[in-house]
């Protein structure tokens, strides 16, 4: 297993490009199992989900192949229907197969897959959803097994804005008979993404990026060429890297319009950010001291539960206290217990982290458990004095195209060692 090595203090200079979006790439990814010719997709990141997905789709009789133009992706008719456990228990997100095998093949065996760091993650709402569109469902071994006739258009509404469940409904419904409404659906920007890209392989969608999203169903999709937006957390992450270490960065290929929530969060602490007017590129200054905030992470539009743990790592050295609650999920504050031995002065209670600031930190050997909590980890690392050590990586390596070198590149002291 590798780790990461920080000699922190040192503000980040100069620019940083963001890579393509890994939770707009995966489920674009596995819809093109929707699609008999190939398509080809630019700007997919080179990460472990994108590397899981890609043999995912292989294991399910695909052609996929990187090549200079970008991804290739050929489904044609040999489509498989049984995604195995043990990639499956690598990659919760690859039950987004059931979309698009029900809406191809009208089978579908799936692993369920099992809890993760950050909570149990069911996919009830999955499943329900597509029981109405005459799905049925049987769980035996561990395993979701779905059947269906041609899947039929239904009027569904999620309890919760659900990303995945709005995702595997998108991509079961593009192929369905009849019009699928669904309301209540996840209004995030990869959901937006993967519509417009259906929409360019012919689906009839309308209402992405809002709650209530109407689909059409058609006979069958073509190919085409597309690029995955950019990475908002990424991208908000290498925000959060400059402003924690007080530095100046310029940041391209920066989704400025799917990120008014962490930018505002961001000012609101006193981080010295000029949004560049092409929306595509924004710059921080040193602005001296940050303040401690209130952020309650939301479903998009409000503040991300991914930014969650990167901030929680800003409010450690900001003057004053702050509070996070998270909303989403329900075992996502495990980042705290390793910033406090770096230094953090942090109290948890139930769902919301008090973090009392002020605090200059001191590198130690920390243990990543998720993939916003590396990234936490590696942003503490980079402002506390000393050498702070971060095991377990590969963690951050599903999420984060090239981080060390990213960071390297604009005067981090980083490096990768071998355990
Ligand atoms: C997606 O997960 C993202 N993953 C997550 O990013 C992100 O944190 C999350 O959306 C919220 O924005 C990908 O896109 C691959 P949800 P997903 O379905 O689809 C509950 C990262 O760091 N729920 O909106 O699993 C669930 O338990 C990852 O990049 C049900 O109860 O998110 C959770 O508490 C982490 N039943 C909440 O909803 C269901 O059937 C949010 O889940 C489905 C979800």
């Amino acid at each position: 297993m590798d780790k990461l090595v920080i000699e922190g203090g040192y503000p980040l200079q100069g620019e940083i490009t963001v890579s393509g979006s890994k939770n707009g790439a995966l489920p674009i990814l596995l819809s093109c199992m929707l699609i008999p010719e190939e398509v080809t997709l630019a700007g997919v990141p080179e990460l472990r989900d994108i590397q899981t997905t890609c043999h995912l789709l292989q294991l399910l009789g695909c052609h996929v192949e990187r090549t200079p133009e970008g991804m290739t992706v050929r489904a044609g008719n040999g489509l498989q229907h049984a995604a195995p456990y043990d990639l499956v228990r690598t990659m919760r997100a690859s039950v987004l197969c059931l979309g698009p095998l029900l809406a191809r093949l009208g089978r579908a065996k799936v692993a369920l897959p099992g809890g993760c760091a950050i909570g149990s993650r069911p996919v009830d709402l999955h499943l329900s959803s597509l029981e109405k569109m005459g799905a049925r469902f049987e769980i035996s071994g561990g395993d979701i097994n779905g059947r269906c006739e041609r899947l039929r258009g239904a009027h569904i509404s999620f309890d919760f804005p659900t990303v995945g469940g709005t995702e595997n409904l998108l991509m079961a419904s593009v192929l369905a008979e009849g019009e699928t409404i669904l309301e209540n659906a996840a209004r995030e920007p990869e959901i937006q993404d993967l519509a417009d890209f259906l929409n360019s392989c012919g689906a009839k969608i309308q209402g992405q990026g809002t709650s209530l999203i109407k689909i059409q169903g058609v006979s069958s999709l073509h190919a085409c060429r597309y690029t995955v937006l950019p990475d908002r957390i990424e991208a908000g992450t290498y925000l959060a890297a400059a402003a924690i270490t007080n530095g100046s960065l310029t940041i391209r290929n920066c989704p400025l319009w799917a990120m008014d929530a962490v930018i505002f969060k961001l000012q609101e602490m006193g981080v010295n950010i000029e949004a560049g007017q092409d929306k595509t590129r924004t710059v921080v200054k040193p602005g001296g001291d940050i303040q401690g905030i209130d952020v309650t992470t939301q479903p998009y539009p409000g503040f991300p539960t991914d930014m969650q743990a990167q901030f929680m790592a800003l409010m450690s050295v900001a003057q004053g206290a702050g509070m996070i609650k998270e909303t989403i999920f329900e075992n996502r504050f495990m980042h705290a217990q390793e910033l406090m031995r770096l230094g953090a002065r942090i109290k948890i209670s139930g769902n919301t982290a008090f973090i009392r600031g002020g605090q200059e930190l001191t590198g130690a050997t920390v243990m990543a458990s998720d993939l916003r909590a590396s990234a936490s980890l590696v942003l503490a690392g980079l402002a506390a004095g000393g050498t702070t050590t971060i095991r377990r990586i590969y963690h951050l390596d599903r999420g984060y195209e090239n981080m060390e070198d990213k960071l390297s590149r604009v005067g981090a002291r980083i490096r990768r060692e071998k355990e």
